[in-house]
């Protein structure tokens, strides 16, 4: 399949949501990646439901919801009348990930688990055909415009390999420092879901380098 590209709201204008929103409908971009983050699970806060609803008044692409926070099970049903399509949560966030993916099913949205850094691909194992996306973190949660962790490239291929050895069809999404240099290499390496916020939002033509991401 053609890749995906995600751009990340985190990195827009919130005086102007509604304009980065309409240039992202308009552009060639598949979805909206809207990123919450608790101050807890990230040294960073973001923002909560009304942002997410006022994003999806206007959007006409799904929303891709990554949630950096805690207890993301108690706001489940909440994300999802926000307008989530895509949840993600993370896998250190988690201590009974398998109950958390079947709720987020259940409430109709489809499914991903991110890793960190330093988490290890293989502890996906058990839960890899309840899933519909696995999110390779390829800088540590919490703030756009890092620099991108090389070690990504080698974490998308395994979960390649694993995706591979259970015969599903779960999408790889990485995050982080995404631009068409390192685009080029986690595309090669097996992604096929790229975010990006600071490289397409700083730029002196955010469609144009949607469209340019989306030709790699
Ligand atoms: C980081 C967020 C990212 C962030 C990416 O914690 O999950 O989605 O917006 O920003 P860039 O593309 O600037 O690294
Ligand atoms: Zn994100």
């Amino acid at each position: 399949m053609a890749h995906l590209i995600a751009p990340s709201v985190l990195s827009c204008d919130f005086a102007n949501i509604q304009r980065d929103v309409e240039m992202i409908n308009n552009s060639t971009a598949d979805w909206f990646h809207v990123d919450i983050m608790d101050g807890v699970f990230v040294p960073n806060m973001s923002f909560g439901f009304p942002v997410i609803k006022a994003i999806n008044k206007h959007a006409t692409k799904p929303l891709d919801v990554h949630l950096m926070i805690v207890n993301p099970d108690q706001y489940i049903q909440q994300f999802a009348d926000a307008g989530s399509d895509i949840l993600t949560v993370h896998y250190e966030a988690c201590p009974h990930l398998h109950r958390t993916v079947q709720a987020i099913k259940a409430a109709g949205m489809k499914a991903g688990v991110a890793l960190n850094p330093h988490t290890s691909v293989d502890l996906l194992e058990n839960v890899i055909n309840d899933i519909d996306m696995v999110l390779i973190m390829s800088v540590n949660p919490g703030f756009g415009g890092q620099k991108f962790i090389q070690n990504a490239c080698e974490k998308v291929k395994q979960v390649k390999a694993l995706r591979e050895k259970y015969n599903t069809d779960i999408l790889i999404e990485v995050d982080g420092g995404v631009n068409l240099d390192t685009g080029k290499q986690l595309l090669d390496a097996g992604a096929n879901v790229l975010v990006a916020g600071s490289f397409v939002f700083n730029s002196d033509n955010p469609t144009e380098t949607i469209t340019r991401l989306k030709s790699i």
